[in-house]
């Protein structure tokens, strides 16, 4: 038996003796438990008390990380092995956020001065664009900015531009990912091709959605300002053949590296559009937020790791408590695209089912990660957390203080909601209890007793809360970072590849053979399974 098969052994066993002690009780017996099941670090406080750990739970999941050398593989991954062994390439967005002076050599390359060049160059193009100096085709200025991209080339700008609304004093930006004309027509018909810039943003510059969007995009430019579009086009991308191949001038080109995947491209020149909205000082600050989490995670020990600790509680709640799904739950209404991109991230980093070595794998790997802002989701599907059959590990996240200090007692409601929360999940309430205080109100005893069943929550069930100060470019940086090195540490575990992302490959290819049929061509050649619903599609548009 492997070490981290032992491992997880001791884990079960462990859990299997200590499952029917409640969460609540652990407080009752251990005052001192906040303080022992917390990391304050950072700036930023995980709080992890709300869960089933004990001090021997924590200690055998810290073996199970040493076992894995979790340790051993960020190291790897930090100092540019070409862990992702599937394309064969290094992994390498801590070097984004390296501070100027750094040195990483890569092939020979330091590769921090790429970077920094790159940087320099999106630093001059957005302070141009924000001020007014670089102007459309007739002189001037741009108002509006449409980057079209999808997955990680739109999740992350998209998600960090409404994260740091307060910060927004460039021209209005917009994103358009969706293949679905709704989105691109949606966007573009508010908008005047005169003052608009359009980033066309794709790694492959190949994909599907984002070409098809960037053509309708160049034909409206086209139809507004002539034969000048250039004036109104940059791209971001690592394909530098395929952009020149589309048209844009190399001037308004920005590259990255294939050591920098989709979803963990936000601070590359994939950030382009944000760092317009916000500035490039304060672009500056959500990479340095995210580099002293990269310094975070890589010189604290297991137990004061906030990625580390973060990833084995979601170890512990995917493999040893079998729960498949968690609840990411931001009680920060301008996180409200967070669930999204941590789906990505963590998704399509982590739903595997082989390790790297393409051996089945034999513990389960990813979860299921949904979520929306709270208190919206109160009002929505946290019935279902609260009394549904299955237990949903939840992780809420909140700052201390909001933005709006005119309306800082509704941000104190806010907090009460997330604490109440996270205690309401764990205490519940009984049956019993319930009747009492039924009786007590004057209802009848068998109105009581008919209606307790209903009114009982199971409680006992785990979340952890992060709290931060306030949400500024530095703590979203912190905060995207955390989360990057947890999808790590768990993969790391598991023995997975998180860098790749065969699995999306199949639907696209199919869309590509599929589409043709749904065009005019044959039907009854097309595959047996689809062949029904294509007929009644081509039915449906020509009725249409
Ligand atoms: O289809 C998945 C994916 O490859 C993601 O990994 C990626 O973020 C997205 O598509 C967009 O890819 P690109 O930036 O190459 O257009």
């Amino acid at each position: 038996m492997s070490e981290v098969s032992a491992a997880f052994d001791a884990l079960r066993h462990y859990r299997d003796e200590t499952k029917d002690i409640p969460i609540a009780d652990r407080f009752e017996t251990d005052p001192d438990r906040f303080s022992r099941f917390s990391i304050d670090a950072e700036g930023i406080l995980l709080d992890y008390s709300k869960t089933h750990l004990s001090d021997r739970a924590k200690r055998l999941l810290i073996a199970l990380a040493k076992a894995a050398d979790v340790e051993g593989q960020r190291d790897k991954m930090v100092s540019g092995k070409p862990i992702n062994l599937t394309e064969g390439r290094a992994v390498l967005h801590t070097a984004l956020r390296a501070p100027r002076n750094a040195s990483l050599i890569l092939d020979g390359r330091n590769i921090v001065k790429d970077v920094q060049r790159v940087l320099d160059r999106m630093n001059e193009f957005s302070r141009r664009v924000r001020s007014g100096a670089l102007t459309g085709a007739d002189g001037q200025a741009f108002t509006d900015v449409v980057n079209i991209g999808i997955g990680g080339s739109d999740l992350g700008p998209a998600m960090a531009t409404a994260a740091l609304a307060p910060f927004h004093d460039g021209p209005r930006v917009h994103f358009v990912s969706n293949v679905d004309g709704a989105h691109i027509h949606g966007t573009l018909k508010t908008l005047d091709p005169k003052t608009t810039l359009i980033l066309i943003a794709s790694k492959t510059f190949t994909t599907i959605e984002t070409m098809t969007n960037a053509e309708t995009a160049r034909k409206w430019l086209e139809a507004g300002v002539g034969s000048a579009v250039d004036r109104h086009l940059a791209a971001i991308s690592t394909a530098l053949d395929k952009t020149e191949a589309f048209g844009i001038p190399e001037d308004r080109v920005f590259g990255f590296w294939d050591w920098v995947g989709g979803r963990y491209s936000v601070w590359s020149a994939i950030g382009l559009s944000l760092m317009i909205a916000i500035g490039p000082d304060r672009f500056r600050a959500f990479l340095d937020g995210a580099h002293a989490i990269d310094r975070h995670f890589c010189q604290e020990p297991p137990e004061n790791n906030l990625p580390i600790m973060l990833g084995l509680i979601g170890v512990w709640h995917r493999n040893i408590c079998d729960w498949p799904t968690r609840a990411v739950l931001p009680y920060d209404q301008r996180l409200n695209r967070l669930p999204a991109y941590l789906q990505q991230l963590d998704m399509e980093s982590n739903g595997k089912s082989v390790r790297e070595s393409g051996e089945a794998l034999t513990e389960a790997s990813g979860p299921v990660v949904w979520g929306e802002p709270g208190t919206n989701g109160q009002h929505a599907f946290y019935q279902l957390l609260h009394q549904g059959m299955s237990v949903i590990p939840a992780e809420f996240l909140v700052a201390a203080k909001g933005h709006e200090t005119d309306l800082d007692h509704q941000h104190v409601l806010l907090l009460a909601n997330c604490l109440a929360q996270s205690e309401a999940l764990m205490r519940g309430k009984t049956t019993d209890a319930v009747r009492k205080e039924m009786i007590a109100s004057g209802r009848a005893v068998e109105d009581a007793e008919a209606l307790a069943p209903h009114r009982t929550f199971p409680g006992n069930r785990p979340s952890v809360t992060l709290l931060y100060p306030t949400l500024d470019p530095v703590m979203l940086g912190k905060i995207i970072a955390l989360y990057e090195h947890r999808v790590f540490v768990e993969a790391a575990i598991w023995g997975i590849n998180a860098f790749d992302q065969w699995g999306v490959e199949l639907g696209k290819t199919l869309a590509k053979e599929l589409a043709p049929h749904l065009n005019g061509a044959n039907a009854s050649v097309a595959p047996a399974s689809s062949r029904g619903i294509i007929r009644a599609v081509r039915h449906r548009r020509e009725l249409a």
